[in-house]
């Protein structure tokens, strides 16, 4: 949900403001804009668009100058518009603010201001906030933006510039994202490390209530009432060699084939002879007699797939809840229970609600997230990292597998701990899921005959996911992918649930996604196809190879190694990622910046 840069140094800001929109750009693309410091007063170029729209106007608009802002947009208060793209400004345009996040109060404190005279262009939360500083401004501009912090409610990360102190950017932060890169030639204050490429390695990640001052020769950071707070560097650690496309025409595909390595790289990190060392306390997991599992998006998926794993082999409760309903329900956690929030960018504000309202209740948290340094993995009590590195597409794919890797490790390993599985059989799992590259691999290797069942099912209008146990969580996540990148209605639902309604939908248009794996289920979900194809629905089976009976009843087969049912949760995204990637190809979407959405939602 928005991206935004603020860099003070002795390079030209532009190409840095422009580099880092670009990889900030997933953030939010309805809009971008910058903001230079140039002979004393500020120049602005913004526009509706993306980012590299922005670049091709600013290829006939020379900008020279040391301070710069940048924004790229994620639209909550405002229509998309030039006007309200930022950076915003205040009546003399020279004061420039970039702001990721909601200004609640923004209207009432609009209406005084207006009342004292303040002339607003746009329809922003965010404009507030470069009047409140001019209203303020009678020394420093840290001074007047502690006058601001005391007035506006919300969320916010927001950096601020002026044209009367010339080498100076202050920021702040509260339940949004802002992280202070360290750099030979400057200082940057960005929404996340990814920004940072090519620039610095060495950071200063701000915490919720930090206003930062930059000046070229150095920073400080102050507490919302002005007292210096001390903070501490920490080196990135990320291989941003991830960071482009390699050939492959979108970020998602090239994701979708970086997956084995993802897990090649978990295993090696997480499994040491012939154990699993998750490298945290292993007392939170033995005392924990209840998980409660809390994400959003596709990482709920991931959840959900988990709590069928970790109940069956470790005999705990498993309850899983999206962040946004979990926050605002009565929740009865009981003594002992172990929250877990997992996140791929560790910035999603209703996950950080959930885990900040979870510490409060006085319960201990563990995060399962993929970004280094992120606000939920600083501050749940015990991170795992999930190790996929940076995820540039906006549909989640090499994260989610790394997810439910590192969540089934984590129920091998509670189930070890518990002393609620056979150790022949925690033993044998565990060489079978260091075969997972391989296997995932395989899958891969069907991408060309998935592109051909995408090119006869392209111009559907509704899709159905049907799958029953374990994998019924992945059928809803194909749904969601599906969703989420061609714009074609999805449903994801419980084999067993569809005559409960689904089944009045079933024609010969209609695609059925049928998911079925070896198991208890894989007889009941085989008469559920036959429910399907009674009533002339199209069905795309994916299944364990060999499954003949299966076969027979598919219009379209799609065939993954035939595994044990607790180890083909991770093979089946695989084909339900290719086929929407290739539908999404035939309506010629935007595949990795879908329309409307952000990859870290970062507001409500
Ligand atoms: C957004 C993204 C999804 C992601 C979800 C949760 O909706 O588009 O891909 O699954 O947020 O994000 P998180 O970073 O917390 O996993």
């Amino acid at each position: 949900m928005c991206g935004i840069i603020g860099y003070v140094g002795n390079k030209s800001a532009l190409p840095v403001l422009q580099r880092a929109l670009k990889r900030l750009e997933y953030r939010g693309y309805d809009s971008a804009g910058v903001a230079i410091l140039q002979d004393g007063r500020f120049k602005v170029v913004k526009q509706p668009g993306k980012v590299e729209k922005l670049n091709v106007l600013l290829e006939s608009i020379p900008m020279h100058g040391k301070l710069g802002l940048g924004h790229t947009r994620w639209a909550t208060h405002g229509v998309v518009s030039e006007v309200n793209a930022h950076p915003h400004w205040d009546c003399k345009q020279e004061i420039m603010v970039v702001h990721n996040g909601i200004i609640e109060n923004y209207k009432h404190l609009r209406k005084e201001l207006e009342d004292k005279g303040h002339k607003f262009l746009s329809q922003t939360d965010t404009e507030i906030i470069a009047h409140l500083v001019e209203e303020y401004y009678t020394h420093t501009l840290e001074e007047a933006v502690i006058k601001v912090l005391s007035k506006i409610k919300g969320t916010y990360a927001f950096v601020v510039a002026s044209q009367r102190e010339p080498e100076k950017l202050v920021g702040a932060r509260l339940l949004s994202p802002l992280i202070l890169g360290l750099g030979e030639n400057g200082y940057y204050l960005v929404s996340d490390v990814t920004a940072l490429l090519n620039e610095t390695r060495l950071v200063v990640y701000l915490d919720d209530g930090d206003v930062v001052v930059v000046k070229k020769d150095g920073f400080q950071i102050l507490d919302f009432k002005g007292q210096p707070r001390r903070k501490t560097s920490s080196k990135i650690q990320w291989d941003f060699s991830t960071r482009d496309k390699a050939g492959y025409p979108h970020f998602m595909l090239k994701e979708i084939y970086e997956q084995p390595e993802v897990v090649k790289r978990n295993i090696t990190k997480y499994i040491r002879a012939e154990e699993i060392s998750l490298s945290i306390d292993e007392n939170i997991l033995r005392e924990a007699k209840h998980l409660w599992i809390v994400a959003c998006g596709t990482a709920y998926h991931a959840g959900l797939v988990s709590e069928y794993l970790i109940e069956r082999w470790a005999k705990i409760p498993v309850t899983v809840d999206t962040s946004s309903e979990f926050r605002y329900r009565d929740v009865v956690l009981e003594e002992n229970t172990l929250f877990i929030c997992i996140s791929q960018s560790g910035e999603t504000a209703d996950t950080l609600a959930a885990l900040r309202l979870a510490r409060k209740m006085g319960i201990r948290t563990l995060a399962v997230v993929n970004v280094e340094g992120s606000t939920i993995a600083r501050e749940a009590d015990t991170v795992i990292y999930t190790n996929a590195g940076p995820e540039i597409g906006v549909a989640s794919t090499k994260a989610y597998i790394a997810q439910l890797f590192i969540l089934q490790l984590l129920g091998l390993k509670l189930a070890q701990l518990k002393n609620t599985i056979d150790i022949g059989f925690y033993k044998s799992y565990l060489t079978e899921i260091q075969m997972i590259p391989l296997y995932l691999e395989s899958c891969l290797a069907n991408a060309s005959q998935i592109q051909k069942i995408a090119d006869e099912v392209y111009n559907a209008h509704n899709f159905l996911y049907l799958a029953r146990g374990m994998n019924f969580p992945n059928a809803l996540e194909g749904a969601l992918k599906l969703k989420e990148i061609s714009y074609i209605h999805a449903e994801g639902y419980p084999g067993g649930e569809m005559k409960h309604g689904p089944i009045a939908l079933i024609e010969d248009s209609l695609p059925v996604v049928a998911i079925l794996s070896q198991g208890r289920v894989r007889d009941k979900m085989l008469s559920n196809l036959l429910e399907v194809k009674a009533r002339h629905g199209k069905v795309i089976g994916i299944f364990p190879a060999g499954d003949q009976e299966v076969k027979e009843v598919c219009d379209y087969s799609i065939e993954i190694p035939a595994v044990r049912e607790e180890l083909s949760t991770l093979l089946v995204p695989i084909p339900l990622q290719l086929l929407a990637y290739y539908v999404a190809v035939n309506r010629k979407c935007d595949i990795d910046q879908p329309r409307n959405l952000a990859k870290s939602v970062t507001v409500e």
